[in-house]
């Protein structure tokens, strides 16, 4: 079954193409068919894709950048067959009404978000705009804040927590600003494929996120089984 993933923040440098690229090379590394989609013009994504060693799995890369919305319709249709993970990487600056064409037939929302007060204020607007132009619903749970780079305890993470929780989005992990990041962006490859050694106190941060992901992937699939996805 594919499962789409959509890493989203209008902010720029809020950590979208390193939580794309370091989720794409994990489930690649776990042995899912991974297509990584990258919707950002500058193609950072795709540049990591481009840099990754031959020896490690194969992620397939789509530059999904051009602006036709009937050319991100038929980027599905060129799925390689059997695929089953889709991450997108969008770019910053999105637009409010491009959001609903973003995150169509997304099983997650990832909405990565640094711990100053200006991204935070940015996130709250991105989260709004989630749920009242793009309609995801909050009962569907799709959608899940990562906090980026962050030190614990700090006042503008507090108010964050606290609008989140009057809306009952979880933060599904918190990363932390690590210099194998750095290299991982450079290497084309994540913290997964690092020796462990390295990169395990980073490793062990993603765990939630991939928690939190599969349950996602299996109430997705109950609420499809009962038809209360459609319903709406
Ligand atoms: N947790 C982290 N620790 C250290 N460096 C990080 C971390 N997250 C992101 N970075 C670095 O911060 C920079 C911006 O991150 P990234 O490119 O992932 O953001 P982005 O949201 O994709 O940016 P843009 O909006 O421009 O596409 C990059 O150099 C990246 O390597
Ligand atoms: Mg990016």
């Amino acid at each position: 079954m594919t499962r789409k993933i959509v890493v989203l923040n209008p902010k720029g440098g809020s950590g979208k193409t390193t939580v794309a690229t370091n989720l794409a090379a994990y489930y690649a590394s776990a042995g899912f068919r991974t297509v990584l989609v990258d919707y950002d013009p500058q193609a950072s994504s795709s540049r990591w894709l481009r840099k990754r060693a031959s020896h490690l799995s194969v992620i397939h890369g789509i530059a999904a950048f051009e602006k036709n919305p009937r050319v991100t319709r038929s980027f599905l249709m060129r799925l390689p067959p059997g695929t089953e993970r889709v991450v997108v990487d969008t770019p910053a600056a999105v637009a409010a009404q491009d959001m609903p064409e973003l995150v169509r037939d997304a099983d997650a929302v990832l909405v990565p978000v640094l711990p100053s007060d200006i991204d935070i204020h940015a996130a709250s607007k991105c989260i709004a705009d989630l749920l009242l132009v793009a309609k995801i619903k909050r009962r569907e749970h799709r959608i899940g804040v990562i906090a980026n780079r962050a030190r614990r305890n700090t006042l503008a993470l507090t108010t964050l927590l606290r609008f989140l929780g009057t809306l009952d989005i979880p933060i599904v992990t918190t990363l932390r600003d690590s210099h194998n990041y750095l290299r991982a962006a450079e290497q084309g490859h994540g913290v997964h494929e690092m020796k462990s050694y390295i990169a395990r106190d980073d490793v062990a941060t993603w765990q939630p996120l991939l928690d939190w992901l599969e349950k996602r992937f299996a109430n997705g699939e109950a609420a499809s089984a009962t038809g209360l996805e459609a319903a709406g």
